[in-house]
């Protein structure tokens, strides 16, 4: 989704503004712009829709603009079409000036999120004789921080702190104002946003790779805070204007871990990286004690007595970490014998929750800022329920107001096709699956230990799948013409074909659907003839024979059948067109295992295509908008 980066010090803010937005590509935008301030010369703006590359080249990679304060911008239409026009930044002036080379600016901004309220502020801006010459909601937020700076001839932090009172929604704003050269002013409400220091300089970004380049040393602006960033100091405010006191953190993951590191694609370094991710996320709580290997839990912050007292379980999630939750619940249900659903943030927050006292509400998300999920737990913190995150991004939102956390160590992912911090999501619920069984006594001491060690195997069977890609790799060649694919599979099963047909969707643009393998009869069967793609998920035993004879019954409609299933399952051959074999484990664990294959398929899938694997169209990395 949008991103954003500023920069105040003693080198030229453009190509710093440049480099960061590349940085920032994967999030996923359809236009950039550039302000750059070079003491008191009017500002400079450059926009350009498409590629950033564009913006690159109108500025000769940022040396035509002097400057050394400046802010950047890449944006997802949200408000209005992508077009120079309502790309960022925005000014409080009005643009023809801009062109008369006067400066139209007292204030420009940029802004991540969305005002909710824009077309009311937006009418009362125009009774107040201000006009607009954009669609977007940002024209309207900048507007009124110049119209209260104005009207009650009050500093910057004080308009801001009006402007946020005033306006609704989701934002991360940076604004420069011309009266105070050299400084950006930082706003934000449950869109991210992070400052950077070093000696001398300062540098702002809705993301930390945007920066990790220039400094390791950040502060995460919290909700409803403001900040005044200077070259290398920066001032924290509350909505009163009042200073507060924040800790610089260090981050720990090196830069290298936002780079390809030899890798075609973002996409394919990360599925190559499943195998740390996962071993890592295992080895956060993994402990070995006198009596043999535990999880321990305290570091999430959960207690035995929490997790006896828990009546029910509410895993609610968007996308693909939606998708572990459905995989999540038929583990907790076997396992631990707690009654689970699994609901779709943006459901989830509307619906009128009839929750029990005792329920755990279990918020699953890589960045930890995805709105819907975000205000789904807010919901549930408002109704006095417990809250557990299940979060890859230290530091976001999510992790911050969550009362306990897991952190899945998958580092940066890049690509927007999640892959690696889906599987260390997998992990993270296996683990909570597996203790909670335990500590409810539903499993005894041999079978936590069984468990543990079969877990301890994944890894490595993950990178075993890694190194059979070639099979795949022809086959995505065959379909690549494909137009409709179907993926089938009950219980953990039908959980793996939602992944897989998600990742096939959203990186090749090929129509696919998952479908509850018994469901399929009930209308969708009528879509399948000669030649559809039809890729049956067999690696739960006690229903293999069940899923086969649906494989069978599109088969003779005319389906090419694929069969994905474990090493001894051979049988499937006699129905399958083309079969791929993953290792065994214990079946709960298949998830990890099977989803990987249909990853490789859809990234080979995209990449003959000739597509844009890490950046698939209209796919923002970070939903921060419901
Ligand atoms: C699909 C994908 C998305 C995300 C979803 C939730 O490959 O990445 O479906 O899983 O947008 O995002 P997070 O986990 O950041 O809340």
């Amino acid at each position: 989704m949008c991103g954003i980066v500023g920069y105040t010090g003693p080198a030229k803010a453009a190509p710093i503004l440049l480099e960061g937005l590349a940085k920032l590509e994967y999030r996923g935008y359809d236009s950039a712009g550039l302000a750059v301030r070079d003491g008191d010369a009017p500002v400079q703006i450059v926009k350009s829709k498409g590629r950033l590359r564009a913006l690159a080249e109108k500025t000769d990679e940022g040396r035509a603009l002097a400057g050394n304060v400046g802010i950047g911008h890449t944006r997802w239409a949200t408000h209005g079409e992508p077009s120079e026009r309502n790309a960022h930044p925005h000014v409080s002036g009005a643009p023809e000036d801009h062109d008369r080379s006067a400066d139209p600016s007292d204030v420009v901004g940029v802004h991540n999120g969305i005002i909710e309220n824009y077309a009311e502020l937006k009418e009362k801006l125009r009774k107040n004789g201000y006009s607009f010459y954009s669609e977007t909601d940002t024209e309207v937020a900048i507007k009124l921080v110049e119209y209260y700076y104005k009207k009650y001839g009050i500093g910057p932090i004080d308009a801001l702190a009006k402007t946020m009172v005033r306006v609704r929604g989701s934002y991360a704003l940076a604004v420069m104002f011309r009266d105070y050269p050299g400084e950006i002013y930082v706003a934000r409400k449950d869109s991210p946003m992070i400052i950077g220091v070093t000696e001398g300089e300062s540098f702002i970004a809705s993301d930390v790779p945007a920066i990790l380049n220039r400094t390791r040393s950040v502060y995460y602006i919290d909700n409803l805070e403001m900040a005044c960033v200077r070259p290398g100091s920066v001032a924290f405010y509350n909505l009163d204007g009042e200073q507060v006191e924040k800790q610089l953190t260090t981050i720990t993951w090196d830069a290298e871990a936002a780079e390809k590191g030899g890798f075609e694609h973002f996409m394919m370094k990360e599925i190559h990286e499943q195998p740390k991710a996962v071993r890592d996320t295992l080895h956060s709580v993994l402990r070995e004690t006198e009596t043999g290997k535990e999880i321990d839990l305290s570091s999430v912050g959960l207690s035995e007595e929490e997790i006896r007292r828990v009546s029910q379980l509410h895993i609610v999630a968007c996308g693909s970490a939606w998708h572990v939750g459905v995989a999540a619940q038929y583990i907790f249900e076997d396992l631990a014998a707690i009654p689970v659903r699994v609901e779709l943030a943006s459901e989830f927050r509307y619906r009128r929750l009839l929750l029990d006292k005792d329920a755990l509400v279990v918020i699953v998300s890589q960045s930890g800022e995805t709105a819907d999920s975000l205000a789904a737990l807010r919901e549930a913190k408002r109704l006095g329920i417990k809250t557990l995150g299940i979060v890859n991004t230290v530091g976001s939102s999510i992790a911050r107001e969550a009362d306990s956390v897991f952190y899945t160590v998958a580092g940066p992912e890049i690509a927007v096709a999640t892959t690696k911090a889906y599987s260390a999501q997998l992990m993270a619920m296996y683990l909570l699956a597996v203790q909670f069984a335990r500590v409810r006594e539903e499993i005894d001491a041999q079978a936590y230990a069984d468990y543990l060690t079969e877990l301890e195997t994944i890894p490595d069977k993950i990178a075993r799948l890694l190194e059979d890609k070639d099979r795949l790799q022809w086959f995505a060649a065959k379909f690549s013409n494909a137009h409709d694919a179907f993926f089938i599979g009950r219980g953990i099963d039908y959980a793996i074909s939602l992944e897989g047909s998600l990742k096939m969707k959203e990186i090749s643009y090929l129509h696919s659907e998952a479908y509850a393998a018994g469901e399929l009869k009930h209308g969708t069967i009528s879509l399948i003839e000669e030649g559809t793609l039809v890729i049956g998920v067999l690696t739960q035993s006690a229903l293999y024979e069940k899923t086969v004879s649906n494989m069978v019954e599109c088969k003779a409609r005319g389906a090419y059948l694929m069969g994905l299933t474990g090493y001894g399952n051979y049988s499937v051959e006699d129905a399958a067109d083309f079969t791929v074999y993953v290792p065994k484990t214990d079946p709960h664990f298949m998830a990890s295992l099977a989803v990987v294959p249909l990853q490789l398929l859809g990234y080979y899938l995209s990449v003959s295509r000739g597509l844009d694997v890490d950046k698939p169209r209209n796919l923002a990395k970070s939903v921060t908008v419901e």
